[in-house]
Protein backbone atom coordinates (compact mmCIF):
# COMPACT_ATOMS: atom_id res chain seq x y z
CA UNK A 1 0.00 0.00 0.00
CA UNK A 2 0.91 3.22 -0.92
CA UNK A 3 -0.16 6.19 1.76
CA UNK A 4 -1.06 9.41 -0.25
CA UNK A 5 -1.13 12.03 2.88
CA UNK A 6 -3.43 15.15 1.61
CA UNK A 7 -2.46 18.71 2.72
CA UNK A 8 -5.84 19.46 0.76
CA UNK A 9 -4.85 20.19 -2.99
CA UNK A 10 -7.35 19.74 -5.51
CA UNK A 11 -5.51 16.73 -7.05
CA UNK A 12 -5.02 14.34 -3.88
CA UNK A 13 -7.56 12.26 -5.06
CA UNK A 14 -5.93 12.00 -8.52
CA UNK A 15 -2.94 11.02 -6.99
CA UNK A 16 -4.93 7.80 -5.48
CA UNK A 17 -6.44 7.33 -8.80
CA UNK A 18 -3.09 6.78 -11.06
CA UNK A 19 -1.38 4.28 -8.39
CA UNK A 20 -4.54 2.47 -8.80
CA UNK A 21 -4.41 2.27 -12.40
CA UNK A 22 -1.31 1.18 -11.84
CA UNK A 23 -2.93 -1.74 -10.14
CA UNK A 24 -0.74 -0.60 -7.20
CA UNK A 25 -3.65 -0.06 -3.88
CA UNK A 26 -2.84 3.44 -2.34
CA UNK A 27 -4.96 5.26 0.61
CA UNK A 28 -5.57 9.20 1.28
CA UNK A 29 -5.02 10.31 4.48
CA UNK A 30 -5.15 13.56 6.24
CA UNK A 31 -1.77 15.17 6.47
CA UNK A 32 -2.46 15.44 9.84
CA UNK A 33 -2.92 11.59 10.73
CA UNK A 34 -0.26 9.73 13.01
CA UNK A 35 2.16 6.92 11.73
CA UNK A 36 0.83 5.07 15.02
CA UNK A 37 -2.67 5.19 14.50
CA UNK A 38 -2.35 3.64 11.01
CA UNK A 39 -3.16 -0.09 10.92
CA UNK A 40 -0.94 -1.13 7.42
CA UNK A 41 2.87 -0.48 7.23
CA UNK A 42 2.71 1.76 3.71
CA UNK A 43 5.09 0.74 0.84
CA UNK A 44 5.64 4.11 0.39
CA UNK A 45 4.53 7.61 1.06
CA UNK A 46 3.54 10.32 -1.29
CA UNK A 47 3.30 14.00 0.31
CA UNK A 48 0.31 15.61 -1.92
CA UNK A 49 0.18 19.68 -2.60
CA UNK A 50 -1.83 21.98 -0.91
CA UNK A 51 -3.56 25.77 -1.22
CA UNK A 52 -0.76 26.77 1.70
CA UNK A 53 2.18 28.03 2.12
CA UNK A 54 4.96 26.19 4.74
CA UNK A 55 5.73 29.05 6.47
CA UNK A 56 2.15 29.94 6.94
CA UNK A 57 0.92 30.16 10.76
CA UNK A 58 -1.84 27.43 10.48
CA UNK A 59 -0.04 25.75 7.26
CA UNK A 60 -1.04 21.59 8.13
CA UNK A 61 2.36 19.30 8.63
CA UNK A 62 3.16 15.77 8.84
CA UNK A 63 3.43 13.92 11.41
CA UNK A 64 7.84 13.96 12.01
CA UNK A 65 7.77 10.24 12.71
CA UNK A 66 7.16 9.82 8.47
CA UNK A 67 10.93 10.83 7.92
CA UNK A 68 12.12 8.48 10.16
CA UNK A 69 10.10 5.15 8.96
CA UNK A 70 12.81 4.56 6.11
CA UNK A 71 10.11 3.94 3.32
CA UNK A 72 10.44 6.11 0.22
CA UNK A 73 9.11 9.60 -0.05
CA UNK A 74 7.84 11.86 -2.79
CA UNK A 75 6.91 15.05 -2.05
CA UNK A 76 4.81 16.70 -4.72
CA UNK A 77 4.29 20.55 -5.08
CA UNK A 78 3.62 21.52 -1.38
CA UNK A 79 4.63 17.86 -0.81
CA UNK A 80 8.29 18.75 -1.79
CA UNK A 81 8.66 22.09 0.24
CA UNK A 82 7.38 20.18 3.41
CA UNK A 83 10.32 17.95 3.06
CA UNK A 84 12.49 20.53 2.68
CA UNK A 85 10.97 22.62 5.95
CA UNK A 86 11.46 18.98 7.63
CA UNK A 87 14.83 18.36 6.68
CA UNK A 88 16.14 22.24 6.90
CA UNK A 89 15.94 23.57 3.66
CA UNK A 90 14.84 27.42 2.88
CA UNK A 91 11.69 27.87 0.73
CA UNK A 92 10.45 31.44 -0.01
CA UNK A 93 7.17 32.86 -1.91
CA UNK A 94 8.80 33.25 -5.17
CA UNK A 95 7.95 36.20 -7.46
CA UNK A 96 7.42 34.19 -10.34
CA UNK A 97 4.73 32.16 -9.77
CA UNK A 98 4.03 29.91 -12.04
CA UNK A 99 0.79 27.95 -13.26
CA UNK A 100 0.36 25.95 -16.31
CA UNK A 101 3.04 24.43 -18.46
CA UNK A 102 6.68 23.71 -18.37
CA UNK A 103 9.69 22.19 -20.05
CA UNK A 104 11.59 20.70 -16.89
CA UNK A 105 15.57 19.43 -17.79
CA UNK A 106 16.80 16.65 -16.25
CA UNK A 107 19.95 16.35 -14.68
CA UNK A 108 21.51 12.92 -13.76
CA UNK A 109 24.07 11.71 -11.20
CA UNK A 110 24.65 8.01 -11.77
CA UNK A 111 26.63 5.89 -14.47
CA UNK A 112 23.55 5.75 -16.44
CA UNK A 113 23.05 1.96 -14.95
CA UNK A 114 19.80 3.47 -13.65
CA UNK A 115 21.18 2.01 -10.42
CA UNK A 116 21.16 5.19 -8.61
CA UNK A 117 19.03 6.20 -6.12
CA UNK A 118 19.35 9.71 -7.23
CA UNK A 119 18.29 9.51 -10.59
CA UNK A 120 15.51 6.21 -10.16
CA UNK A 121 13.00 8.66 -10.35
CA UNK A 122 13.17 10.06 -14.13
CA UNK A 123 14.77 6.52 -15.30
CA UNK A 124 14.35 5.97 -19.02
CA UNK A 125 12.40 9.45 -19.06
CA UNK A 126 14.33 11.32 -21.61
CA UNK A 127 16.45 14.39 -20.59
CA UNK A 128 13.28 17.36 -20.84
CA UNK A 129 9.50 16.59 -19.90
CA UNK A 130 6.55 18.92 -19.90
CA UNK A 131 4.81 18.99 -17.14
CA UNK A 132 2.15 21.06 -15.22
CA UNK A 133 2.91 23.82 -12.21
CA UNK A 134 0.71 25.33 -10.16
CA UNK A 135 2.49 26.92 -7.24
CA UNK A 136 3.49 30.11 -5.43
CA UNK A 137 6.16 29.21 -3.17
CA UNK A 138 9.63 27.74 -4.38
CA UNK A 139 12.69 25.97 -2.98
CA UNK A 140 15.41 28.41 -2.41
CA UNK A 141 17.69 26.39 -0.86
CA UNK A 142 18.63 22.89 -1.02
CA UNK A 143 18.46 20.82 2.02
CA UNK A 144 21.66 19.30 3.03
CA UNK A 145 22.39 16.09 1.02
CA UNK A 146 19.98 16.59 -1.88
CA UNK A 147 20.77 16.84 -5.67
CA UNK A 148 18.91 19.11 -7.98
CA UNK A 149 17.47 16.31 -10.25
CA UNK A 150 15.27 18.71 -12.51
CA UNK A 151 14.95 22.11 -13.33
CA UNK A 152 12.52 24.80 -15.05
CA UNK A 153 13.67 28.43 -16.69
CA UNK A 154 12.04 30.12 -13.66
CA UNK A 155 12.46 26.73 -10.58
CA UNK A 156 16.37 26.06 -10.39
CA UNK A 157 15.12 23.29 -8.01
CA UNK A 158 11.72 21.95 -9.39
CA UNK A 159 13.05 18.14 -8.49
CA UNK A 160 15.37 17.18 -5.79
CA UNK A 161 16.51 13.88 -4.77
CA UNK A 162 18.19 12.75 -1.45
CA UNK A 163 21.61 11.56 -2.16
CA UNK A 164 21.72 8.31 -0.79
CA UNK A 165 18.39 7.77 0.77
CA UNK A 166 14.60 7.23 -1.19
CA UNK A 167 13.27 10.87 -0.69
CA UNK A 168 12.17 12.82 -3.35
CA UNK A 169 10.42 16.24 -4.16
CA UNK A 170 9.11 17.89 -7.54
CA UNK A 171 7.32 20.89 -7.79
CA UNK A 172 5.23 19.97 -10.46
CA UNK A 173 2.07 17.42 -10.70
CA UNK A 174 2.69 14.47 -12.13
CA UNK A 175 -0.87 13.28 -11.31
CA UNK A 176 -3.10 15.98 -14.07
CA UNK A 177 -2.85 14.67 -16.84
CA UNK A 178 -1.50 17.53 -18.68
CA UNK A 179 2.18 16.27 -17.27
CA UNK A 180 2.78 13.97 -20.11
CA UNK A 181 4.72 11.68 -18.44
CA UNK A 182 3.20 12.20 -15.09
CA UNK A 183 1.76 8.54 -14.90
CA UNK A 184 5.89 7.56 -15.65
CA UNK A 185 6.59 9.46 -12.84
CA UNK A 186 4.76 7.78 -10.03
CA UNK A 187 5.24 4.24 -11.79
CA UNK A 188 8.68 4.96 -11.03
CA UNK A 189 8.25 5.73 -7.82
CA UNK A 190 5.72 3.22 -6.47
CA UNK A 191 6.94 0.17 -8.42
CA UNK A 192 10.46 0.93 -9.18
CA UNK A 193 11.39 3.04 -6.17
CA UNK A 194 8.81 1.62 -3.65
CA UNK A 195 8.52 -2.20 -4.91
CA UNK A 196 4.62 -2.05 -4.86
CA UNK A 197 3.87 -5.37 -6.85
CA UNK A 198 0.87 -4.77 -9.12
CA UNK A 199 -1.96 -6.57 -7.60
CA UNK A 200 -4.54 -4.38 -7.04
CA UNK A 201 -7.33 -5.16 -9.38
CA UNK A 202 -10.74 -6.02 -9.94
CA UNK A 203 -10.91 -9.43 -9.97
CA UNK A 204 -8.67 -9.29 -7.06
CA UNK A 205 -10.81 -6.96 -5.16
CA UNK A 206 -13.92 -9.17 -5.47
CA UNK A 207 -12.45 -12.62 -4.32
CA UNK A 208 -10.70 -10.82 -0.93
CA UNK A 209 -14.47 -8.88 -0.90
CA UNK A 210 -16.27 -11.70 -0.65
CA UNK A 211 -14.20 -13.44 1.63
CA UNK A 212 -13.83 -10.74 4.28
CA UNK A 213 -17.85 -10.44 3.56
CA UNK A 214 -18.46 -14.01 4.63
CA UNK A 215 -15.71 -13.73 7.26
CA UNK A 216 -17.79 -10.83 9.11
CA UNK A 217 -21.00 -12.06 8.48
CA UNK A 218 -19.93 -15.38 9.75
CA UNK A 219 -21.86 -18.49 8.50
CA UNK A 220 -25.46 -17.31 9.37
CA UNK A 221 -25.39 -13.17 10.01
CA UNK A 222 -27.83 -11.72 7.70
CA UNK A 223 -27.47 -8.10 5.93
CA UNK A 224 -30.21 -5.81 4.71
CA UNK A 225 -29.78 -2.80 2.36
CA UNK A 226 -31.62 -0.65 0.44
CA UNK A 227 -31.05 -0.80 -3.28
CA UNK A 228 -32.36 2.38 -5.55
CA UNK A 229 -31.52 0.67 -8.65
CA UNK A 230 -28.41 2.63 -9.57
CA UNK A 231 -25.00 1.93 -9.80
CA UNK A 232 -23.86 1.56 -6.15
CA UNK A 233 -26.27 0.22 -4.68
CA UNK A 234 -27.16 -2.52 -7.30
CA UNK A 235 -23.25 -3.22 -7.55
CA UNK A 236 -23.37 -3.60 -3.98
CA UNK A 237 -26.27 -5.74 -3.32
CA UNK A 238 -24.86 -8.50 -6.16
CA UNK A 239 -21.49 -8.45 -4.16
CA UNK A 240 -23.25 -9.45 -1.10
CA UNK A 241 -25.54 -11.70 -2.92
CA UNK A 242 -22.40 -13.80 -4.30
CA UNK A 243 -20.78 -13.35 -1.23
CA UNK A 244 -24.11 -14.82 1.56
CA UNK A 245 -26.66 -15.57 -0.70
CA UNK A 246 -30.15 -14.81 0.51
CA UNK A 247 -28.91 -14.23 3.75
CA UNK A 248 -28.46 -10.46 1.94
CA UNK A 249 -32.23 -8.86 2.02
CA UNK A 250 -32.46 -6.13 -0.47
CA UNK A 251 -35.27 -4.07 0.25
CA UNK A 252 -36.56 -1.28 -2.73
CA UNK A 253 -38.66 1.45 -1.24
CA UNK A 254 -40.84 3.01 -3.68
CA UNK A 255 -41.73 6.58 -2.83
CA UNK A 256 -44.01 7.66 -5.70
CA UNK A 257 -41.05 9.77 -7.17
CA UNK A 258 -39.21 7.48 -9.18
CA UNK A 259 -39.11 7.65 -13.07
CA UNK A 260 -41.70 5.45 -15.19
CA UNK A 261 -41.97 1.73 -14.27
CA UNK A 262 -38.46 2.11 -12.42
CA UNK A 263 -40.00 -0.01 -9.52
CA UNK A 264 -40.90 -2.84 -12.14
CA UNK A 265 -37.52 -2.24 -14.14
CA UNK A 266 -35.53 -2.83 -10.54
CA UNK A 267 -37.77 -5.90 -9.79
CA UNK A 268 -36.94 -7.56 -12.92
CA UNK A 269 -33.28 -6.66 -13.12
CA UNK A 270 -32.56 -7.66 -9.24
CA UNK A 271 -34.58 -10.20 -8.50
CA UNK A 272 -34.84 -12.28 -11.98
CA UNK A 273 -31.31 -11.21 -13.91
CA UNK A 274 -29.32 -10.90 -10.68
CA UNK A 275 -31.10 -13.62 -8.23
CA UNK A 276 -30.80 -10.80 -5.65
CA UNK A 277 -33.54 -11.61 -2.60
CA UNK A 278 -35.40 -8.09 -3.27
CA UNK A 279 -39.02 -7.32 -1.79
CA UNK A 280 -40.54 -4.20 -3.12
CA UNK A 281 -42.72 -1.88 -0.88
CA UNK A 282 -45.21 0.35 -2.73
CA UNK A 283 -45.23 3.44 -0.07
CA UNK A 284 -46.22 5.99 -2.94
CA UNK A 285 -49.28 6.97 -1.03
CA UNK A 286 -47.59 7.43 2.36
CA UNK A 287 -44.65 9.80 0.90
CA UNK A 288 -46.77 11.73 -1.49
CA UNK A 289 -49.54 12.25 1.29
CA UNK A 290 -46.82 14.01 3.06
CA UNK A 291 -45.42 16.19 0.16
CA UNK A 292 -48.98 16.82 -0.14
CA UNK A 293 -48.50 21.07 -0.31
CA UNK A 294 -44.99 21.64 0.07
CA UNK A 295 -43.13 23.90 -2.01
CA UNK A 296 -39.30 24.26 -0.15
CA UNK A 297 -37.11 22.10 -1.76
CA UNK A 298 -35.09 21.50 1.53
CA UNK A 299 -38.24 20.19 3.27
CA UNK A 300 -38.96 18.11 0.04
CA UNK A 301 -35.66 16.69 0.49
CA UNK A 302 -36.36 15.87 4.70
CA UNK A 303 -39.90 14.36 4.41
CA UNK A 304 -38.66 11.91 2.08
CA UNK A 305 -35.11 11.40 3.82
CA UNK A 306 -37.40 10.89 7.29
CA UNK A 307 -39.95 8.67 5.46
CA UNK A 308 -37.36 6.51 3.62
CA UNK A 309 -36.21 5.47 7.14
CA UNK A 310 -39.57 4.78 8.35
CA UNK A 311 -40.65 2.54 5.72
CA UNK A 312 -37.28 0.90 5.41
CA UNK A 313 -37.38 -0.03 9.19
CA UNK A 314 -40.76 -0.83 9.09
CA UNK A 315 -40.18 -3.01 6.22
CA UNK A 316 -36.40 -4.30 8.04
CA UNK A 317 -38.15 -5.22 11.25
CA UNK A 318 -40.71 -7.58 9.41
CA UNK A 319 -38.29 -9.43 7.47
CA UNK A 320 -36.18 -9.64 10.89
CA UNK A 321 -39.33 -11.52 12.46
CA UNK A 322 -40.25 -13.72 9.32
CA UNK A 323 -36.88 -14.78 10.02
CA UNK A 324 -37.26 -15.57 13.39
CA UNK A 325 -39.99 -17.43 12.88
CA UNK A 326 -38.68 -19.41 9.81
CA UNK A 327 -35.99 -20.31 11.85
CA UNK A 328 -37.89 -21.33 14.62
CA UNK A 329 -40.12 -23.39 13.03
CA UNK A 330 -36.95 -25.33 11.24
CA UNK A 331 -36.18 -26.07 14.69
CA UNK A 332 -33.18 -23.72 14.70
CA UNK A 333 -32.92 -21.57 17.70
CA UNK A 334 -33.66 -17.63 16.99
CA UNK A 335 -30.92 -16.43 19.06
CA UNK A 336 -30.84 -12.87 20.37
CA UNK A 337 -33.69 -10.31 19.60
CA UNK A 338 -32.95 -9.80 16.08
CA UNK A 339 -31.70 -12.33 12.89
CA UNK A 340 -30.32 -9.10 11.12
CA UNK A 341 -27.21 -7.38 12.57
CA UNK A 342 -25.47 -5.71 9.38
CA UNK A 343 -26.84 -2.97 7.43
CA UNK A 344 -25.47 -2.20 3.92
CA UNK A 345 -24.50 1.04 2.94
CA UNK A 346 -23.00 1.85 -0.92
CA UNK A 347 -20.66 4.38 0.58
CA UNK A 348 -18.07 5.03 -2.25
CA UNK A 349 -14.18 6.75 -1.84
CA UNK A 350 -14.85 10.37 -2.36
CA UNK A 351 -17.57 10.14 0.53
CA UNK A 352 -14.77 8.88 2.57
CA UNK A 353 -12.22 11.28 1.39
CA UNK A 354 -14.70 13.95 2.09
CA UNK A 355 -14.90 13.18 5.52
CA UNK A 356 -11.77 12.74 5.95
CA UNK A 357 -10.27 15.91 4.99
CA UNK A 358 -8.53 17.36 7.93
CA UNK A 359 -10.18 20.60 6.33
CA UNK A 360 -13.63 19.24 7.37
CA UNK A 361 -16.08 18.41 5.28
CA UNK A 362 -17.21 21.02 2.70
CA UNK A 363 -20.00 23.22 2.82
CA UNK A 364 -23.27 22.21 2.51
CA UNK A 365 -25.58 23.32 -0.27
CA UNK A 366 -28.00 20.52 -0.62
CA UNK A 367 -28.51 17.71 1.70
CA UNK A 368 -28.21 15.13 -0.10
CA UNK A 369 -30.67 12.09 1.40
CA UNK A 370 -29.19 8.98 2.71
CA UNK A 371 -29.62 6.05 4.73
CA UNK A 372 -26.89 7.33 7.66
CA UNK A 373 -29.82 8.00 9.69
CA UNK A 374 -30.98 4.54 10.06
CA UNK A 375 -28.03 3.57 11.94
CA UNK A 376 -29.10 5.69 15.44
CA UNK A 377 -32.20 3.35 16.35
CA UNK A 378 -31.91 0.47 14.38
CA UNK A 379 -28.50 -0.43 16.46
CA UNK A 380 -27.34 -2.63 13.33
CA UNK A 381 -23.60 -2.52 12.30
CA UNK A 382 -22.39 -0.99 9.38
CA UNK A 383 -21.04 -3.04 6.29
CA UNK A 384 -19.57 -1.41 3.33
CA UNK A 385 -17.81 -3.11 0.50
CA UNK A 386 -17.55 -0.29 -1.92
CA UNK A 387 -15.70 2.21 0.58
CA UNK A 388 -12.61 1.65 -1.12
CA UNK A 389 -13.20 2.41 -4.29
CA UNK A 390 -14.27 5.26 -6.88
CA UNK A 391 -17.10 5.31 -9.19
CA UNK A 392 -15.59 4.15 -12.49
CA UNK A 393 -14.27 1.27 -10.04
CA UNK A 394 -17.52 0.53 -8.87
CA UNK A 395 -18.26 0.12 -12.98
CA UNK A 396 -15.22 -1.95 -13.93
CA UNK A 397 -16.61 -4.03 -10.56
CA UNK A 398 -20.32 -4.44 -11.87
CA UNK A 399 -19.19 -5.32 -14.95
CA UNK A 400 -16.93 -8.26 -13.38
CA UNK A 401 -20.23 -9.09 -11.61
CA UNK A 402 -21.90 -9.48 -15.02
CA UNK A 403 -24.11 -6.46 -14.43
CA UNK A 404 -25.79 -5.23 -17.94
CA UNK A 405 -23.77 -2.37 -19.87
CA UNK A 406 -26.86 -0.05 -20.05
CA UNK A 407 -27.07 -0.31 -16.32
CA UNK A 408 -23.33 -0.04 -15.18
CA UNK A 409 -23.77 3.26 -17.42
CA UNK A 410 -26.94 4.67 -16.03
CA UNK A 411 -26.70 8.74 -14.96
CA UNK A 412 -27.20 8.94 -11.26
CA UNK A 413 -30.88 9.88 -10.16
CA UNK A 414 -30.91 11.56 -6.76
CA UNK A 415 -32.60 10.28 -3.76
CA UNK A 416 -35.71 12.50 -3.84
CA UNK A 417 -36.43 11.32 -7.56
CA UNK A 418 -38.68 13.70 -9.05
CA UNK A 419 -39.78 15.55 -6.20
CA UNK A 420 -36.65 17.81 -6.89
CA UNK A 421 -37.27 18.14 -10.57
CA UNK A 422 -41.20 18.90 -10.24
CA UNK A 423 -41.26 22.72 -9.10
CA UNK A 424 -43.77 23.30 -6.84
CA UNK A 425 -45.64 21.19 -4.87
CA UNK A 426 -46.15 17.11 -5.66
CA UNK A 427 -48.98 15.33 -6.89
CA UNK A 428 -49.52 12.59 -8.80
CA UNK A 429 -50.96 14.57 -11.73
CA UNK A 430 -47.49 16.05 -11.79
CA UNK A 431 -45.87 13.12 -10.89
CA UNK A 432 -47.10 11.35 -13.79
CA UNK A 433 -46.53 14.32 -16.99
CA UNK A 434 -43.26 14.40 -15.79
CA UNK A 435 -42.59 10.58 -15.86
CA UNK A 436 -43.41 10.73 -19.67
CA UNK A 437 -41.81 13.65 -20.39
CA UNK A 438 -38.43 12.60 -18.86
CA UNK A 439 -39.19 8.74 -20.48
CA UNK A 440 -39.38 10.15 -24.23
CA UNK A 441 -36.67 12.45 -23.49
CA UNK A 442 -34.38 9.54 -22.54
CA UNK A 443 -35.75 6.99 -24.82
CA UNK A 444 -34.60 9.43 -28.11
CA UNK A 445 -31.14 10.06 -26.08
CA UNK A 446 -30.81 6.65 -26.61
CA UNK A 447 -31.90 6.34 -30.32
CA UNK A 448 -29.48 9.05 -30.67
CA UNK A 449 -26.79 6.94 -29.54
CA UNK A 450 -25.84 10.02 -27.20
CA UNK A 451 -26.59 8.39 -23.73
CA UNK A 452 -22.86 7.60 -22.98
CA UNK A 453 -21.70 11.30 -23.91
CA UNK A 454 -23.49 12.77 -21.27
CA UNK A 455 -23.20 12.71 -17.85
CA UNK A 456 -26.76 13.10 -15.97
CA UNK A 457 -29.59 14.20 -18.72
CA UNK A 458 -33.31 14.18 -17.34
CA UNK A 459 -36.45 16.38 -17.73
CA UNK A 460 -38.20 19.13 -15.25
CA UNK A 461 -41.85 20.08 -14.89
CA UNK A 462 -42.41 23.75 -14.58
CA UNK A 463 -45.59 25.21 -12.83
CA UNK A 464 -45.90 27.87 -15.12
CA UNK A 465 -49.00 28.23 -17.92
CA UNK A 466 -47.87 29.46 -21.14
CA UNK A 467 -50.17 29.74 -23.98
CA UNK A 468 -50.27 27.74 -27.30
CA UNK A 469 -51.87 27.06 -30.19
CA UNK A 470 -53.51 23.02 -30.77
CA UNK A 471 -55.36 22.91 -33.84
CA UNK A 472 -57.78 25.70 -34.05
CA UNK A 473 -57.34 25.55 -30.52
CA UNK A 474 -55.86 27.67 -27.66
CA UNK A 475 -53.95 25.91 -24.66
CA UNK A 476 -53.08 27.36 -21.36
CA UNK A 477 -50.65 24.41 -20.25
CA UNK A 478 -47.12 23.65 -17.82
CA UNK A 479 -43.57 23.99 -19.41
CA UNK A 480 -40.83 21.29 -19.19
CA UNK A 481 -37.51 22.23 -18.73
CA UNK A 482 -34.81 19.39 -20.39
CA UNK A 483 -31.52 19.38 -18.93
CA UNK A 484 -28.28 17.39 -19.86
CA UNK A 485 -24.71 17.91 -18.54
CA UNK A 486 -21.65 16.54 -18.73
CA UNK A 487 -19.29 16.58 -15.55
CA UNK A 488 -16.65 14.43 -14.27
CA UNK A 489 -17.57 14.70 -10.72
CA UNK A 490 -20.76 16.75 -10.60
CA UNK A 491 -19.07 19.47 -8.59
CA UNK A 492 -18.61 21.41 -11.95
CA UNK A 493 -20.90 20.65 -15.06
CA UNK A 494 -21.19 22.34 -18.32
CA UNK A 495 -24.71 22.14 -20.62
CA UNK A 496 -24.38 19.73 -23.22
CA UNK A 497 -24.48 20.68 -26.79
CA UNK A 498 -27.16 18.58 -28.88
CA UNK A 499 -27.70 18.38 -32.29
CA UNK A 500 -30.49 20.39 -33.33
CA UNK A 501 -32.16 17.60 -35.35
CA UNK A 502 -32.30 16.07 -32.16
CA UNK A 503 -34.05 18.80 -29.69
CA UNK A 504 -36.29 19.20 -32.77
CA UNK A 505 -37.74 15.62 -32.34
CA UNK A 506 -37.77 15.32 -28.14
CA UNK A 507 -39.48 18.85 -28.13
CA UNK A 508 -42.02 17.28 -30.96
CA UNK A 509 -42.64 14.35 -29.24
CA UNK A 510 -43.66 15.87 -25.70
CA UNK A 511 -45.54 18.72 -26.69
CA UNK A 512 -47.67 16.29 -28.87
CA UNK A 513 -47.63 13.04 -26.14
CA UNK A 514 -47.41 14.39 -23.01
CA UNK A 515 -51.03 15.99 -22.04
CA UNK A 516 -50.78 19.01 -19.85
CA UNK A 517 -47.54 20.50 -21.82
CA UNK A 518 -47.26 22.49 -24.35
CA UNK A 519 -43.62 23.92 -24.46
CA UNK A 520 -40.46 22.60 -24.44
CA UNK A 521 -37.17 24.84 -23.27
CA UNK A 522 -33.42 23.66 -22.85
CA UNK A 523 -31.34 24.98 -20.02
CA UNK A 524 -27.94 26.07 -21.47
CA UNK A 525 -26.95 26.76 -17.57
CA UNK A 526 -23.22 25.47 -16.28
CA UNK A 527 -22.60 24.97 -12.91
CA UNK A 528 -21.37 26.73 -10.83
CA UNK A 529 -23.42 29.79 -11.05
CA UNK A 530 -26.42 27.24 -11.46
CA UNK A 531 -26.40 23.19 -10.16
CA UNK A 532 -26.94 20.12 -11.70
CA UNK A 533 -31.00 19.83 -10.22
CA UNK A 534 -33.44 22.76 -10.30
CA UNK A 535 -33.71 22.51 -6.71
P1 LIG B 1 -26.40 19.42 -7.80
O1 LIG B 1 -27.84 19.71 -8.08
O2 LIG B 1 -26.06 19.53 -6.34
O3 LIG B 1 -26.23 17.90 -8.18
O4 LIG B 1 -25.47 20.20 -8.67
C1 LIG B 1 -25.01 17.22 -8.22
C2 LIG B 1 -25.31 15.74 -8.33
O5 LIG B 1 -25.96 15.30 -7.12
C3 LIG B 1 -27.24 14.77 -7.39
N1 LIG B 1 -28.14 15.21 -6.32
C4 LIG B 1 -28.62 14.41 -5.35
N2 LIG B 1 -28.43 13.10 -5.11
N3 LIG B 1 -29.83 13.25 -3.22
C5 LIG B 1 -29.06 12.52 -4.06
O6 LIG B 1 -28.94 11.31 -3.85
C6 LIG B 1 -30.05 14.57 -3.39
O7 LIG B 1 -30.76 15.19 -2.60
C7 LIG B 1 -29.42 15.18 -4.51
N4 LIG B 1 -29.41 16.45 -4.99
C8 LIG B 1 -28.61 16.44 -6.09
C9 LIG B 1 -27.63 15.33 -8.74
O8 LIG B 1 -28.58 14.51 -9.39
C10 LIG B 1 -26.30 15.40 -9.44
O9 LIG B 1 -25.94 14.14 -9.96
Amino acid sequence: TILILDFGSQYSHLITRRCRELNVYAELMPCTVLLKDISFKPKGIILSGSPYSVYDSDAPHVDPAVFELGVPILGICYGLQEIAWNLKGEVTRCDNREYGYAAIQINRFGNGDGNSTVDALFEDLGDEMQVWMSHGDQLQKLPPDFHVIGHTQTAPFAAIAHDSKPIYGIQFHPEVTHSLKGREVISRFVINICGCRTNWTMQEFIGKEIARIRDICGPKGRVIGAVSGGVDSTVAAKLMHEAIGDRFHAIMVDNGVLRLNEAKQVEHMLKENLGVNLTIVDASELFLSRLDGIDDPEQKRKIIGNTFIHVFEAEASKIDAAVNEEEKKSGEEAKGKGKIEWLLQGTLYPDVIESISFKGPSATIKTHHNVGGLLKDMKLKLIEPLRELFKDEVRALGRLLSIPEPLVKRHPFPGPGLAIRILGPVTREQVKILQQADDIYIEEIRKANLYDQISQAFAVLLPVKAVGVMGDKRTYEQVIALRAVTSEDFMTADWYVFPADVLRRISSRITNEVSGINRVTYDISSKPPATVEWL
